[in-house]
């Protein structure tokens, strides 16, 4: 365990894992985790950056623990906690917060598009959001992180701060590198083709979670926005509607696109959105089995998420010592 690199990733409980989660993120997740010394965190503390309801929260975070062992996340191989119950997350992130420019966190894309929406109060915790996900990252001298495409940005944010405070003081944290798979790393809306899908869209139907029924499922892939020209062609920029089906179907099958392409080439819009929803619904088919058996044993979760955060703890209290000596903070002992 100890020869092996380290990798770290999380997802926020502020919705459904959605199939951009899935092939996005989680999937791959499951085959580093025989080879690498794995940290998996349900990011609860990014999740109220948004406005949320307590009981509803508290509820999501469980059942997103259950997802990531009903998705093959083994909680004996790896170290499954929840991010509130480690508190050197919110400890770095302060400290780091100090060794951050405005500049660089006004610039984030992510922030800017959701501060649009937010309107007149956007919460500070949207601009600051990235430094708290450095701090994930930096505690456990992460080498890798498994993420969607559109964790980019955050992640070089991350990278600079390693290296602006290894160079201020001295060698500390470990620059981590992205992970971002080139199958299914920037999964699109259903029903915009042009934004990413997510888990906090208002629209139901732009999003496929991993927990839908089977006819759901079909029903979303049938309504899915496309164009009128009736082929089944990869072309981002003509018709991404059905590019974006054909990259579900891809990274669900395993086939390429010139395969999907000729599979397809004969038939129709029709046709194609039905073989792309059956092959979600067989994809997410054993992932809801498991999450239906997981989430019946209560003491087991609570057992892993417990040994998990004590883990954690040990490797990210070690870090924040490191950092707040650094750094002059004050001495527990003279
Ligand atoms: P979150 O919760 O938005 O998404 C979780 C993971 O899913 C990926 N993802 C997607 N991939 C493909 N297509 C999509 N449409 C899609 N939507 C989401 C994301 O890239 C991500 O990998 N800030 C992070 C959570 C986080 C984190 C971290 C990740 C907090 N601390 C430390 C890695 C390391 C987030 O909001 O992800």
């Amino acid at each position: 365990m100890e020869d092996k690199k380290t990798i770290f990733s999380g997802i926020q409980p502020s919705g459904c894992v959605t199939i951009g989660n899935y092939l996005g993120a989680l999937r791959s997740w499951k085959e580093l985790q025989n080879d690498y010394n794995c940290y998996f965190c349900v990011v609860d503390l990014h999740a109220i950056t948004v406005k949320q309801t307590p009981q509803e929260l508290r509820k999501r975070c469980v059942e997103l623990y259950a997802q990531y062992i009903a998705c093959g996340l083994d909680p004996e191989k790896n170290v499954m906690f929840f991010q509130s119950h480690v508190p050197a997350h919110s400890e770095l992130s302060w400290l780091l917060t100090c060794n951050t420019y405005m500049g660089e966190m006004s610039r984030m894309t992510q922030f800017k598009e959701k501060s649009k929406k937010a309107g007149a109060n956007v919460g500070l915790g949207l601009l600051s959001y990235p430094v708290l996900m450095a701090a994930d990252i930096l505690l456990y001298n992460t080498d890798l992180v498994p993420v969607g495409a559109d964790q980019k940005q955050h992640l070089e944010l991350a990278r600079d701060l390693a290296i602006r405070f290894n160079n201020a003081y001295s060698p500390t944290f470990t620059v981590p590198e992205p992970y971002i798979q080139k199958n299914g790393a920037r999964i699109m809306s259903l029903q915009d083709p042009l934004s990413k899908m997510s888990k906090s869209s208002e629209n139901v139907n732009a999003f496929v979670s991993i927990l839908n029924e089977p006819d759901v499922v079909m029903k979303k892939f049938a309504r899915a926005v496309t164009d009128s020209d009736n082929q089944i062609r990869h072309d981002i920029v003509n018709k991404p509607g059905i590019t974006n089906l054909i990259e579900i179907y891809s990274a669900c099958t395993g086939k390429n696109i010139e395969q999907i392409e000729k599979d397809f080439e004969f038939k129709g819009y029709g046709d194609f959105k039905k073989a792309v929803g059956e092959a979600v619904v067989e994809t997410i088919k054993p992932i809801q089995d498991n999450f239906k058996h997981i989430m019946q044993d209560k003491a087991y979760m609570e057992k892993c998420f417990t040994i998990g955060a004590e883990k954690a703890s040990y490797t990210a209290n070690k870090t924040l010592a490191k950092v707040q000596r650094k750094m002059g903070l004050a001495s527990k002992k003279l």
